[in-house]
């Protein structure tokens, strides 16, 4: 089944010169790039994209992180894609959960600076996609 996903190369992605090693690791995996952009993320884009972490303690650094540089913001299609991105991702936790050879576990020591999101379900990749590419057709 052709799905997409809403995937973002965070600040620590950027800043580290680590965008054509992840275009390169999702284009290898064989999933399609159907939009990308580099993009400053406000404060109110980034508390809507978190929306569902507003409780959790660790929220204010997160928004406070997410906008604190560019990001590349990337919309990916292919079989499975919202799985096959996070399988390549690696799990939250670069250390603990995401193993050698995905990008967290490659290149990632810290949960909060993982590098890269991707949306987790089916709703979340809709409703993550019309925030960040409003014209990207539904
Ligand atoms: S997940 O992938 O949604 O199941 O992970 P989750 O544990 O629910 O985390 C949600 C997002 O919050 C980030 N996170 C943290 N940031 C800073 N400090 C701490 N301790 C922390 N724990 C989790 C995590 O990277 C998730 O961000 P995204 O961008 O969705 O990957």
């Amino acid at each position: 089944m052709t799905e997409q996903t809403l995937v973002l190369i965070k600040p620590d992605g950027v800043a580290r010169g680590l965008v054509g090693e992840v275009l390169t690791r999702i284009e290898r995996k064989g999933l399609k790039i159907k939009a990308l952009e580099l993009k400053n993320v406000s404060e109110t884009l980034a508390g809507e994209h978190y929306a569902e972490h507003a409780e959790r303690p660790f929220f204010g650094s997160l928004i406070e992180f997410i906008t604190s540089g560019p990001v590349v913001a990337a919309v990916l299609e292919g079989p499975r894609a919202i799985a096959a991105f996070r399988q390549i991702a690696g799990g939250t936790d670069p250390v603990e959960k995401a193993v050698p050879g995905s990008i967290r576990g490659d290149f990632a020591l810290e949960t909060q600076y993982n590098l890269v999101h991707g949306s987790d379900s089916p709703e979340s990749a809709k409703r993550e996609i019309a925030l960040w590419f409003p014209e990207h057709p539904a």
